[in-house]
C-alpha cells in the first residue's frame, strides 16, 4: 500500500497557487489500491479531500485531514459500434491531452472542451463545457469507488444529475466517491458545433468554411490562449463565478436599462446572463483588491497577482459580489469550491 505523507505542501497543487499544507497526503494509483487503503482503515476517521487537477479549488488555508491525489491513468477505446466509439480515461489523466489523443485516434466529439484545466476524473464533477458543448453530452458512465466501503459502482448521467456546471458530486454526493474512469459516447455522425460568437469570428479569420474536429480544437486553443491566463504564469481558477440565471420578469427589466446586456435564453423561459459582462460593468476588470485581480482581458477570472492567501480571494469575491447586487440586483455564485 503506499505510504501516506506527513505535512505535506499543497501550494504546486492548486492552480491558484493558494498557500496551504495538508495534515496527510496519499497519492491514489489504482482502484484496487485505494480499496486496499480502505479496507486496512486508512481513511477511517479522517476528513477528507479529493484533489485532481486542483484548478477548481480555493484553499482558505491549511487542510486538517487526509488529501486523496487522484493519479489514476490509462486511455483505452472499450468498444465501438455503427454508432459510435466508446472511449474510457483514469481519473488522474490529464484532461486536455486526453482530448488531443482522441482526435489523433480519429474519434471526434471532445475538440470544444480542448485545453480546459484540470483531470479527467474531475470533469463530471462541475460538468465542464465551453463554446456550445458540455461535457455531459458526450458522457457514457464513469467508475467511481464509494470511500465509506470501497464498492465500486459504475454510474449512469440520470445518476450523476449533471447541470450546469454541477452534479450530485457537488451537491448530496460531495466527498463520498473518487471517480476512478470516465467513459465517453463518441458518435460517428459528427456534427462541428460552431455556433459561439468567439469561435465562428476565429474560424473565419482562419479561413476555415468546414472546420474538421482538429481544427476546431485549434482554434478553441487559440481563443482561450488570448482570453484566459495559463495557470503556470498566473494563478487562477477559471471563470469563478457562475454565469447567472434570471427570470424573464428580471430579464425584461434589466435589458431595458442596459440595452447592451448579453444574454442566452434558456429552454424554461429564463435568461443567462454573462457575469464577466457585469463585473466588467461594476468597474472590475482588470481591477485589484491586495494581491488578487480580475482579469483585464476576461472579468470572470480572479487572478492572484503574487502571494495571494484564501482571505484575499474570498475578499475580492465578496466585494464584486456586492457591486454586481448594488447595481443590477443580480446574485452571482462562485463557481469553484472553497474548502
Ligand atoms: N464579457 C464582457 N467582459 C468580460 C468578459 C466577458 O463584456 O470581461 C462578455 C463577452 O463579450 C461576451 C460575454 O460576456 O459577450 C460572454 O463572455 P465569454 O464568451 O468570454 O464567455 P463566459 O460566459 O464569460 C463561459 C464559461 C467559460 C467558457 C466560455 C466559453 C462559465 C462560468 N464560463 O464564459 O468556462 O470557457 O463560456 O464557452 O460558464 C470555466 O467554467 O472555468 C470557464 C472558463
Amino acid at each position: 500500500m503506499p505510504s501516506i505523507q506527513r505535512d505535506f505542501s499543497l501550494e504546486r497543487l492548486n492552480s491558484f497557487g493558494l498557500p496551504a499544507r495538508a495534515d496527510e497526503y496519499l497519492v491514489v494509483d489504482s482502484v484496487p489500491a485505494l480499496q486496499a487503503a480502505i479496507a486496512a482503515g486508512a481513511l477511517d476517521g479522517r476528513t477528507r479531500l479529493l484533489l485532481g487537477g486542483g484548478s477548481n479549488l480555493i484553499f482558505g488555508g491549511d487542510f486538517h485531514g487526509l488529501v486523496l491525489k487522484v493519479a489514476i491513468e490509462g486511455r483505452r477505446l472499450v468498444h465501438e459500434d455503427a454508432d459510435a466509439w466508446y472511449v474510457e480515461a483514469g481519473g488522474g489523466e490529464n484532461w486536455h491531452d486526453f482530448v488531443r489523443w482522441t482526435l489523433r485516434q480519429g474519434w471526434p466529439g471532445l475538440e470544444n472542451l480542448s485545453l480546459i484545466p484540470g483531470t479527467v476524473g474531475a470533469s463530471p464533477i462541475q460538468n465542464i463545457g465551453a463554446y456550445g458543448l458540455e461535457m455531459c453530452e458526450r458522457f457514457d458512465s464513469l467508475e467511481a469507488v464509494d470511500l465509506a466501503t470501497g464498492e465500486l459502482r459504475r454510474m449512469s448521467a440520470a445518476h450523476c444529475r449533471f447541470g450546469y456546471r454541477d452534479s450530485v458530486f457537488k451537491g448530496e454526493a460531495a466527498g463520498r466517491y473518487l471517480i476512478g474512469s470516465v467513459r465517453f459516447r463518441l458518435p460517428r455522425a459528427w456534427q462541428a458545433i460552431t455556433g459561439y460568437a468567439d469561435l465562428v469570428r476565429e474560424l473565419a479569420a482562419r479561413g476555415i468554411a468546414q472546420p474538421d474536429a482538429l481544427q476546431i480544437s485549434d482554434a478553441v486553443i487559440a481563443i482561450r490562449g488570448r482570453k484566459l491566463p495559463d495557470p503556470a504564469v498566473l494563478g487562477n481558477a477559471g471563470s469563478f463565478f457562475k454565469n447567472p440565471l434570471v427570470d424573464g420578469a428580471t430579464f425584461a427589466r434589466l435589458s431595458l436599462a442596459h440595452p447592451g446586456l448579453p444574454h442566452y435564453p434558456q429552454p424554461d423561459g429564463r435568461h443567462k446572463l454573462a457575469a464577466g459582462w457585469l463585473i466588467e460593468q461594476a468597474g472590475w476588470k482588470g481591477r485589484d483588491l491586495g494581491p488578487v485581480g480580475a482579469y483585464e482581458k476576461q472579468a470572470l477570472v480572479l487572478v492572484n497577482r503574487g502571494g495571494a492567501r484564501g482571505e484575499d480571494v474570498r475578499r475580492i469575491a465578496e466585494a464584486i459580489r456586492t457591486d454586481v447586487r448594488g447595481l443590477f440586483g443580480v446574485e452571482l455564485e462562485v463557481e469553484p469550491v472553497f474548502v
